[in-house]
């Protein structure tokens, strides 16, 4: 090839990508930065049969399907991705590292009911406007993602219905944490002892391997639970009675657990509660007739 050719050949092409990447026009900068991201994490999805990618082209990223923009924190007019809200979308990829991780503006990330396995890269904890993480009901493995300890943004983590093993650091309780759900994992763990406060009021651990005792301090660091859902583990032990100071619990429920003893009076302090289950365990003893009346 002579040397002149291969350099008009090289122009040529030059100017085919300049044309390719002016022919889109973002409406932000930071839109034009999460697009090469999305799209990469586009052509790593193998089941899309809702086809929600077919709309997940072009510049106009704030109408992709489960795409939402709003201004960022840090500057009111500029526009930003904010929020992905993937919730039953069935889609099927291998990871998300390397997605939302690289999504710097991401506010909120709902990914209930899809088929997303893997597990959850450390870089998340980079993300620094990120305050609702729901990746439940997916197949996710490996240890409880850690990289969200220490997210004080973080108010609201869902990880149930997935395959994560091995123990959940108490940390998780003592941050900034207001809605925790990670029940129908494969987690083991005894429950927090020492837990001073919290600011949790909805919390499920129902359906793992929790062991141990309820520790006494716990009911009071968690009097602001509306459902003490602890049913399917293998918690062992009496009630305590300091299970009175679930004061604004409506449901409770230790069902199928390995507890046993009598049930203490202070149960009748639950004044709100409208469904109470003991079944499954090993208590002895009569129910308090004061359970039933009231406190
Ligand atoms: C805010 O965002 C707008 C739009 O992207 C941009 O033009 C402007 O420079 C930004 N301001 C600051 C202070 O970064």
């Amino acid at each position: 090839m002579s040397s002149i050719f291969a350099k008009l050949l090289f122009s040529t092409l030059c100017m085919l990508f300049l044309l390719k990447t002016h022919s889109l026009v973002f409406a932000d900068q930071r839109l034009a930065i999460v697009y090469p991201v999305i799209q990469n994490f586009k052509s790593m999805i193998t089941s899309d049969p809702l086809g929600v990618t077919k709309s997940w082209i072009g510049s106009d990223i704030c109408n992709y399907k489960g795409f939402y923009c709003d201004n960022p924190p840090d500057n009111n007019s500029a526009i930003a991705l904010a929020s992905i809200d993937f919730n039953g979308f069935h889609l099927s990829a291998s990871t998300l590292d390397g997605f939302i991780d690289k999504l710097p503006d991401i506010a909120l990330f709902h990914a209930n009911s899809n088929n997303f396995i893997g597990t959850i890269t450390s870089q998340i904890t980079k993300l620094p406007y990120l305050y609702e993480l729901d990746l439940s009901n997916n197949r996710f493995s490996g240890p409880f993602p850690i990289a969200v300890l220490g997210m004080n943004t973080l108010t609201f983590l869902d990880i149930r219905f997935n395959f994560f093993s091995g123990g959940v650091p108490q940390q998780i309780f003592t941050q900034n944490l207001e809605i925790l759900f990670i029940n129908n994992n494969l987690l083991t763990q005894k429950l927090p002892e020492n837990l001073a406060s919290s600011s949790i009021f909805l919390l499920t651990l129902a359906n793992n391997k929790f062991v141990g005792p309820i520790p006494r301090n716990l009911p009071k660091a968690l009097s602001s639970l509306t459902e003490v859902v602890l049913l399917n583990n293998e918690l062992t032990g009496c009630l305590p009675h300091e299970i009175g100071y679930f004061q604004e619990a409506v449901v409770f429920d230790v069902g199928n657990n390995q507890l046993t003893g009598p049930l203490p009076f202070s149960l009748s302090c639950l004044e709100k509660v409208e469904v109470v289950n003991l079944a499954g365990n090993m208590f002895y003893g009569i129910v308090p007739e004061i359970v039933c009346a009231g406190c």
